[in-house]
């Protein structure tokens, strides 16, 4: 068990959830988090950041689940278990982070390895808020440019042509676009594709998903594909 140190509302419809403790992963990678006594409610959600001390989850109210996490306070004990998922993998150039609502979830982590990894590499944030904008401090510290737009497309801000890669995560029309513009422009673009899950590990495959080469289990063969054989664009 670990032990929450916070867990704030910052905007309508979204928290952000501290535990204390030492945790692995890596960016686009998740934990199954333990909300409920029932089995069924231990939902995966993306890793935000990891510190020294620390981990930290943005996660959106969708649910019983999500709103019962809602409800625990600073120094409850809380059942999380990971890393699972494969996460972004390591590349190098000028890259850009799309992300759109709960979707920037694993783009701030991804933002500060890829600038740790490489000092050769150049990111550029890109975030769509439906809404209202939220942590927009962190954006802006995390990234030296950080473009966001609220309740339009984020896509329309992007010229893909510009970038080695791109690592997306969000809605469906947003990432299958950029796919689209990738392949235009041969920019590689990776996708962190959101699915139901259940065990997490590969055991019950209730998350599987359809890709250009066959079948494959989302919590454990991804999140994270390749853009190109998850849309038929
Ligand atoms: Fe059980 Fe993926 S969640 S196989």
């Amino acid at each position: 068990m670990a032990v929450i140190i916070d867990n704030k509302k910052i905007s309508e419809q979204m928290y952000l959830l501290e535990i204390e403790g030492q945790f692995q992963g890596k960016a686009g990678q998740f934990y199954m988090i333990k909300i409920g006594e029932y089995p069924l409610l231990r939902r995966p959600i993306s890793i935000f950041e990891i510190t020294d001390n620390s981990i930290k989850f943005l996660y959106r109210i969708s649910g019983e689940g999500t709103e019962l996490l809602t409800k625990k306070i600073n120094g409850e004990e809380i059942n999380i278990q990971g890393p699972y998922g494969n996460g972004f993998p390591d590349i190098e150039g000028k890259i850009a982070l799309v992300g759109g609502g709960i979707g920037t979830a694993p783009l701030y982590q991804a933002c500060k390895e890829l600038k740790e990894n490489s000092r050769n590499t150049v990111v550029d944030l890109y975030i769509g808020f439906s809404e209202e904008i939220f942590l927009k401090d962190l954006w802006e510290q995390i990234s030296g440019s950080f473009f966001y737009d609220i309740g339009g497309f984020i896509t329309d801000h992007i010229d893909v042509s510009q970038y080695d890669a791109i690592i997306t995560c969000g809605p469906d029309v947003m990432m299958k676009k950029l796919v689209k513009e990738g392949l235009k422009n041969r920019t590689k673009v990776y996708v962190s594709i959101e699915s139901r899950m259940a065990c997490g590990m590969g055991a019950c495959l209730s998350c599987t998903c359809k890709t250009k080469k066959g079948n494959k289990k989302t919590c454990k063969d991804g999140p994270v594909f390749l853009g190109e054989e998850i849309y038929h664009v």
